[in-house]
């Protein structure tokens, strides 16, 4: 994996992507509920850039002492080169920074790359929701608890 820079997601980010998104991305979030989410109040967005390109984000919700990661996207192309697992450290280091207790997070049950990106990083099934994606879609409930989460 080339050198990663981390960083808080601006604004510009969101404009450099917003035509892009789900194309390049992910098609399961548009550019209106991205845009969103960035300026949610307690949310808090990051970027992985390489060579300045943006190859992926993640955002998450701190309610301290709980955390709610909500989404990591890595750009189609760049997947399965680690930054994935890269960014999601990155944000277990921020919990652990900011007191986190407990980290959750909903993930679709079909989502087997993610799944095993979350087991990977020491993140446990504790439940299903039914029809959280819509009728006969369900989420699988994760999280990760202990103030050593980056272990
Ligand atoms: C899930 C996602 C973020 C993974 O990012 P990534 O950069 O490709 O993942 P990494 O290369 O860091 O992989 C880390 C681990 O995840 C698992 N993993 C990643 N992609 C996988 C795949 N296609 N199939 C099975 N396991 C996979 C592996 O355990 C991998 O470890 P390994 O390489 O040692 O086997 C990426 O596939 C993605 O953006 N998916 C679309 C958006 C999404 O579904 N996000 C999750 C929403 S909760």
């Amino acid at each position: 994996m080339e050198s990663i820079e981390i960083l808080k997601m601006t604004l510009e980010d969101y404009e450099v992507i917003k035509d892009n998104l789900i194309s390049d991305f992910d098609d399961f979030w548009n550019a209106s509920v991205l845009k969103s989410e960035l300026l949610g109040e307690h949310k808090k967005y990051l970027v992985a850039k390489q060579n300045g390109e943006i190859v992926g984000f993640a955002g998450m919700l701190q309610n301290p002492p709980e955390m709610e990661i909500m989404n990591i996207v890595i750009k189609k192309q760049e997947r399965k080169k680690g930054i994935g697992a890269f960014l999601l450290n990155k944000m277990l280091e921020i919990a652990e920074n900011n007191k986190i207790e407990t980290i959750f997070l909903e993930v679709h049950e079909k989502n087997v790359a993610a799944k095993k990106l979350y087991e990977k990083a020491g993140f446990c099934e504790i439940g299903m929701r039914k029809n959280y994606y819509g009728i006969g879609e369900n989420a699988i409930l994760m999280s990760k608890k202990g103030n050593n989460l980056q272990k």
